[in-house]
């Protein structure tokens, strides 16, 4: 059997991505996480903040393509909820047609089976509705039975958010993977404090607030990874005069001689 190709649903991915990707400014984004994802190969996606879908299914027709892995989204639905955002669903035209008529009188849930559905996704997303809680549900539902290798948080960039979501998911993080926070590097209390942040973890030093609501293997888990790896941050900035504009990435890596990922390294 020939195996899963974007260029089978290229027409409604593209759609996705210029009608729905600008709400949230993530038309390019979701690009660059499919390539990222292609590039590295994660086996497990976690993302805070699924809107309407279009960085999921970038994202999860990477993971098709590579015959591998699974996205797990959330949302409460939040915004779904506004009267400007169903007049805005329920003008989608081309290959969104349908969600648009589905929109008017349809639940969040079946807009995002649409969705995944079309893109022909379906199988490589796992979307649950609801708050997103720290110490709860999120992290319960993937990380306890495998580590995460990409997280991509795009719900709030506040560093009163950033700091619990960071304690909470750091644990469950590969010795080797990365975390997205977006609109974070040009929000300055949180470019700020991220590179605090950076700066202690690359020293060995964990911030009582990171420690925060964990358990004794959380505990253990956090103090492992950031024993055994190292942080690098990259602000991610676009030039472009809108107020989400930025990704702050967070590489995490085993300390090691040799790159990340590397299986082939030239002597
Ligand atoms: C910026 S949008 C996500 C955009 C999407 N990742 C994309 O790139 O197209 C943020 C989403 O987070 C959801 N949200 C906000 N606060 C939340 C919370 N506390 N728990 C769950 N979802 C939340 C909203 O309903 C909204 O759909």
């Amino acid at each position: 059997m020939q195996a899963w190709n974007i260029k089978q649903n290229i027409d409604c991915l593209l759609a996705m991505r210029d009608q729905l990707g600008p709400v949230y400014g993530s038309e390019d984004l979701c690009m660059l996480l499919y390539s990222m994802v292609r590039r590295e190969q994660p086996r497990v996606v976690v993302e805070l903040g699924t809107g309407f879908g279009a960085s999921t299914v970038w994202v999860a027709s990477a993971l098709k393509e590579l015959g591998d892995g699974r996205i797990y989204t959330f949302d409460n639905g939040s915004h779904f909820q506004d009267a400007s955002v169903r007049a805005f669903l329920s003008q989608l035209t081309g290959p969104l047609h349908d969600l648009a008529r589905l929109s008017e009188a349809g639940s969040y849930e079946e807009c995002m089976a649409w969705i995944f559905d079309h893109a022909d996704v379906a199988d490589r997303v796992q979307f649950a509705k609801g708050d997103i809680g720290f110490h709860a549900r999120a992290v319960d539902a993937v990380a306890q039975e495998q580590k995460i290798d990409l997280l991509f948080s795009d719900f709030n960039h506040a560093p009163n958010t950033i700091i619990p979501l960071l304690g909470a998911y750091l644990p469950h993080m590969n010795a080797t993977s990365s975390i997205y926070i977006d609109s974070a590097s040009t929000y300055l209390p949180s470019y700020w404090m991220l590179d605090n942040l950076i700066r202690m973890l690359n020293a060995k030093r964990i911030p009582a607030v990171l420690r925060h609501g964990l358990d004794g293997d959380q505990l253990t888990a956090l103090d492992e990874l950031v024993d055994k790896s190292s942080f690098q941050l990259v602000h991610l900035v676009e030039k472009a005069p809108r107020s989400q504009n930025s990704t702050a990435w967070i590489r995490i890596s085993t300390d090691d001689l040799l790159p990340a990922h590397a299986t082939h390294v030239r002597p």
